[in-house]
């Protein structure tokens, strides 16, 4: 574990130091919040209807307040422009590749989704082989959807006592490239969602060795820079492209993301032109001014702030182990963790971390990030204090104790939790793209043998499609999915979520 957190501590090292760009003046700017700022007491006749605010309805008002609408302008003179950005924008774009370590950086106003999409379109041609793990998100489907590209799948690493992917499976990857060797990019996501990571150097180094581009959906990962006990940041190990959350895990505003490019593998200007094909020509500026400050937070005081994170997400981890019960992971089941998520696992309550989300919320007032199977995910800010911490580890034994007097029902059945094997990944016969683009049918489960998916198909347990729209049904797949529609939580994808049919391709 040491000796992780000093390659960590190297890597980010070598590209930058972070103390020295705490004392660039420079990033003390906020060049759009200023602009923003400027702004005010202009006389408007133009968009948005509300006038700053003076033509509001009353309701939106008081929930929002009145600064909020009076700073909800577009590219109004002096407001520079997300598409063509020379002025505001352009200057908040550069202090934040020199903040994230990035040769240019692209603010999205579509979420991590937008960076995505366009980090795709901007790398790959119709037609040409993306590798990727079987788990994304789908907004990753999308990108390749929307590029004609196709997707050659990795396995990922399944623990089957925490019911989800630890993250990439280093084997599978090179068997992949390998099999594959004409393909243009590999696309990761690195941490997960529950913030397990692997470490990207010696990955980014056998990529590029073999010609190969490193795009990395690091949405949970845009403070990883800022806090020596963060795992390394993608860029720092060698992507050459990556999307980052800066509304999930900095202060940025909900939709707020960044895209950052490095080196010289990806041509900037085709990422911008399919950045500009993407985004709106109406960007809030709300969204563009919390980027820019979610920047100027983290290298300012992203040390301070995430330590304090930090120490409050170990000392609640410690705490949930003391409860009977329940157990919260650490660095022994993660290459790299980052401590700020704090997974709960539930399963031995004999309830589905589901059932224990729901009774947090409704007892206790408490939301948590998400649940699945076997647990609740819980992310820790330094938005948090000592208190949210108390609050929830009350209300965690509250749960336990429910458990105990059969308060709370045990939804966990031995049926299950005897979830199959996942069955082979099924050959691709058409690209995503003209999978879903082609005219569909309906066809009972058990007559779709040998027919192509028109879509994508994921049961929950265990979260990860076993069907992608161009992929041929198979004797193995469809057994499984007669099996996932009696046993699983939930199916997600289907038009038919029933799995009584399928949507298939037309035969031509
Ligand atoms: C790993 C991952 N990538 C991408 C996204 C898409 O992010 P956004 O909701 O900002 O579009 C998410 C969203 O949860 C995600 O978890």
């Amino acid at each position: 574990m040491r000796r992780t957190r000093a390659k960590r501590q190297a890597i980010v090292d070598k590209a930058m130091n972070v103390t020295t760009l705490a004392h660039d003046r420079w990033q003390e700017r906020a060049p759009i919040c200023e602009a923003l700022d400027a702004y005010a007491g202009v006389t408007r006749f133009h968009m948005p209807g509300h006038r700053g605010g003076a033509g509001a309805e009353p309701a939106l008002i008081a929930r929002l307040g009145p600064l909020a609408l009076e700073r909800d302008v577009t590219g109004v003179p002096g407001m520079d422009d997300l598409h063509e950005p020379h002025g505001r924008i352009r200057e908040a774009e550069e202090l934040a590749a020199k903040a994230f370590g990035a040769d240019r950086t692209f603010f999205s106003v579509g979420g991590t989704t937008g960076a995505i999409h366009a980090m795709v379109l901007g790398t790959l041609s119709d037609g040409e082989t993306i590798i990727i793990p079987r788990n994304i998100h789908k907004s990753i489907l999308g990108a390749v959807i929307l590029s004609g590209a196709v997707p050659a799948f990795l396995k990922t690493n399944y623990d089957p006592y925490l019911g989800f992917f630890k993250g990439i499976d280093a084997q599978s990857l090179r068997e992949s490239v390998e099999r594959h060797p004409g393909a243009k990019a590999v696309l990761l996501v690195n941490p997960t969602y529950y913030g397990t990571s692997v470490d990207l150097a010696p990955v980014a180094e056998y990529l590029h060795q073999k010609g190969i581009i490193l795009l990395v959906d690091e949405a949970h990962g845009p403070h990883f820079r800022f806090h020596p006990r963060l795992p390394a940041p993608a860029l720092d190990s060698g992507a050459d492209a990556v999307a980052q959350g800066a509304h999930k895990m900095l202060g940025a505003l909900t939709q707020a993301s960044y895209l950052h490019v490095k080196g010289n593998r990806i041509d900037p200007d085709r990422l911008k032109a399919m950045f500009q094909h993407l985004t709106t020509t109406s960007p809030s500026y709300l969204l563009l001014a919390s980027l820019d400050a979610a920047r100027r937070q983290m290298v300012l005081y992203g040390a301070d702030i995430l330590e304090y994170a930090i120490n409050l997400a170990d000392y609640l981890r410690c705490e949930v182990n003391k409860i009977p019960g329940l157990s919260s992971f650490g660095n022994d089941i993660s290459g790299f963790l980052d401590p700020t998520k704090v997974t709960i696992t539930v399963r031995e309550l004999g309830i589905t971390g589901y059932r224990a989300e729901k009774f947090l919320r409704e007892r206790h007032g408490i939301q948590v990030e998400m649940s699945d199977l076997y647990n609740v995910l819980v992310i820790v800010s330094w938005g948090n204090t000592t208190a949210d911490a108390e609050k929830l580890l009350r209300g965690l034994k509250s749960l336990t104790e429910a458990v105990g007097r059969n308060e709370v029902s045990k939804d966990l059945s031995t049926s299950r939790n005897a979830i199959p094997d996942l069955p082979p990944i099924p050959e691709m016969a058409l690209s995503p793209r003209k999978a879903v683009q082609s005219s569909w049918e309906t066809t009972r489960l058990e007559d779709s043998r040998g027919r192509i998916s028109a879509e994508v198909v994921t049961c929950y347990p265990p979260g990860i499609p076993i069907l992608y729209p161009g992929e041929v049904l198979t004797d193995d797949t469809i057994a499984y999915l007669d099996i996932m529609r009696r046993l699983a939580f939930g199916i997600s994808g289907p038009k038919d979520t029933s799995l009584e049919t399928i949507r298939v391709v037309k035969d031509l």
